[in-house]
């Protein structure tokens, strides 16, 4: 990790190592974490979401929330996974309640999460996918680097 900018980069070439960051997130996510998805159409925003329910525990299928803004799942904590793709400004979060999903109980997730940047606490981990080949993908993650290490404990080797 770099000390200064509190940024890790992880390189997966297939699905499988997608999800298995995913169940290694899972081990150590806590109330009140906030993951903010980035990427392109198809870099697998809901895949690693997916993922990351299931290794939580959610036993139901994980659809993305693309025209209810936000689904809730439980897991072993409740999980808020919102799509904002097609919210037309950030203000319009408000009517969902999105502070008090961010200050709540559970692990907020958020695809598309650069659209409502703004509203977006200090403290949040920040997940950048890229599409680098058919099944390979480069993931930059940033953010406080106590949350950091804390949720990738186990791909740096601690
Ligand atoms: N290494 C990988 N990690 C994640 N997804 C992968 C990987 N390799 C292949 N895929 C495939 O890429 C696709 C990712 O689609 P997904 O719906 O998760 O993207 P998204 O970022 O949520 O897109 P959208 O912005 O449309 O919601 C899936 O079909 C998935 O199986
Ligand atoms: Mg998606």
């Amino acid at each position: 990790m770099c000390p200064e900018c509190n940024e890790i980069t992880i390189t997966v070439d297939t699905l499988e190592k997608t999800v298995e960051l995913a169940s290694i997130f899972a081990e150590t996510i806590k109330p009140g974490d906030i993951l903010c998805l980035s990427g392109d159409l198809g870099a697998g925003k809901t895949t690693f979401t997916q993922a990351l329910c299931k290794a939580l525990g959610v036993t139901e299928h994980v659809t993305s929330p693309t025209f209810n803004i936000m689904n809730q799942y439980e897991g072993r904590l409740p999980i808020y996974h919102f799509d904002v793709y097609r919210i037309a400004e950030p203000d319009e979060m408000y009517e969902i309640g999105f502070d008090e999903y961010l200050n709540g109980m559970g692990v907020s997730i958020i695809e598309w999460a650069p659209l409502v940047e703004v509203l977006i606490p200090e403290d949040a981990v920040w997940m950048i996918i890229k599409t680098t080949g058919e099944t390979s993908r480069t993931i930059c993650l940033r953010g406080p680097s106590e949350k950091l290490g804390r949720l990738t404990h186990e791909v740096i080797g601690h």
